[in-house]
């Protein structure tokens, strides 16, 4: 059924509750431009990003992962031992194995539950926001913790301007539970694997590049995944919009992957959304790949701009390439 698919008949499954974290450290343009050769002005007027987080060296994702589950598990008001399902989204878990999630579910605790880690770059929150939908209202899963987070300075090829400028760090996390009613509307995902190589860490796994010289740092044709970028956030969007039976005009707020201002000003053109419902806070963190999402949720609910009956509607896109959407009627937090 995905690309594109309606929950219409399925049981009602909402997010009730929401957290989010990010590393102490700021990391502004103009320190930036004593680190490789560019400028504030270049960077703003290319991607509108003015600061980004920066984990601490001895911070790993896990350590950014638990503050944001304990808020999102306390505003649920369970605790971890009513989990039983967490995935992690990430390209940066502390390590290969044991996963983030197992290591998450060890410190919240939340001994009962699955755990695994899952890969689709910045999309992921996506992906795992409808792989848990999918188990809660299956009723294989009674509440699930999806964290979408990354520690994108770890692999970032410091000395390349092109990519080093553009990326932060950053995590979310959200609880997925049945409600009586409302919640998730549909989902809209892909994958363009032929497209893969315009955004890669080569030497980051079992396939080794012969010559490679920067292995595990992140490479990417900015152009081509511009032009992707820009033409998935407006067809995944639409496409799940037309499935739902819904128009842009029935969205009250939409939340783009934050990669880039110039990216999110060409989608909100085209699907034709109204400024004043785009939650962008891209200059404030960079592009915190799977962490973006959730987080730029997370301030949106904060400064009290969702209110209960809403509709979200949410795009993510990345390494993969994949892309992804979800439209969500905000529930308010109202449990069964
Ligand atoms: N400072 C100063 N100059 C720079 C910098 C920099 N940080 N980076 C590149 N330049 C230079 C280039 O060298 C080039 O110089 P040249 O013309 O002398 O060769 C010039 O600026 C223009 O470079 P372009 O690559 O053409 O610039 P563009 O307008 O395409 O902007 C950018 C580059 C910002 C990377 C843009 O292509 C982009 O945003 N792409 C999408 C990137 C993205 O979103 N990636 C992640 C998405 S998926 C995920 O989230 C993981």
């Amino acid at each position: 059924m995905i690309g594109s698919a309606t929950t219409n008949g399925a049981a009602p499954v909402s997010i009730t509750g929401i957290g989010y974290e990010v590393p102490e450290k700021v990391l502004t343009n103009a320190e930036l431009s004593t680190m490789v050769d560019t400028t504030d002005e270049w960077i703003v007027g290319r991607t509108g990003i003015r600061e980004r987080r920066i984990a601490a060296p001895e911070e790993a994702l896990s350590d950014l992962c638990l503050p944001a589950a304990r808020q999102a598990l306390e505003e649920a008001g369970i605790d971890g031992a009513q989990i039983d399902l967490i995935i992690v989204a990430t390209v940066t878990p502390d390590m290969m194995f044991p996963t983030t999630a197992a290591l998450l579910g060890d410190a919240l605790p939340a001994p009962g539950a699955a755990a695994y880690d899952l890969l689709a770059g910045c999309t992921g929150f996506m992906y795992g926001l409808a792989q848990a939908y999918g188990m809660v209202a299956a009723g294989l899963s009674e509440r699930a913790l999806v964290v979408g987070g990354d520690i994108l300075s770890r692999i970032l090829d410091w000395s390349d301007r092109s990519t080093c400028v553009l990326f932060g760090d950053g995590c979310g996390a959200v609880v997925l539970e049945r409600v009586p009613q409302r919640g998730f509307l549909g989902f809209e995902l892909g994958a363009d694997g032929g497209g893969g190589i315009h955004l890669s860490l080569p030497g980051s796994g079992s396939r080794w590049v012969e010559g490679e010289k920067r292995p595990g740092l992140v490479h990417m044709n900015g152009r081509e995944v511009f032009k992707f970028a820009t033409r998935v956030l407006v067809s995944s969007a639409n496409d799940l919009l037309e499935t739902c039976g819904l128009t842009i005009d029935d969205v009250d707020l939409y939340i783009p992957h934050q990669a880039n201002v110039r990216i999110i000003d060409h989608a909100v053109r085209h699907l034709g959304i109204p400024e004043d419902r785009v939650v962008i806070n891209v200059d404030r963190y960079g592009n915190t790949s799977s962490g973006s999402i959730p987080l730029a949720l997370g301030e949106a609910l904060e400064v009290g701009r969702v209110a209960n009956g809403d509709l979200i509607l949410m795009t993510g896109m990345g390494a993969g390439l994949t892309w992804g959407s979800a439209l969500l009627e905000w529930t308010g937090g109202t449990k069964p």
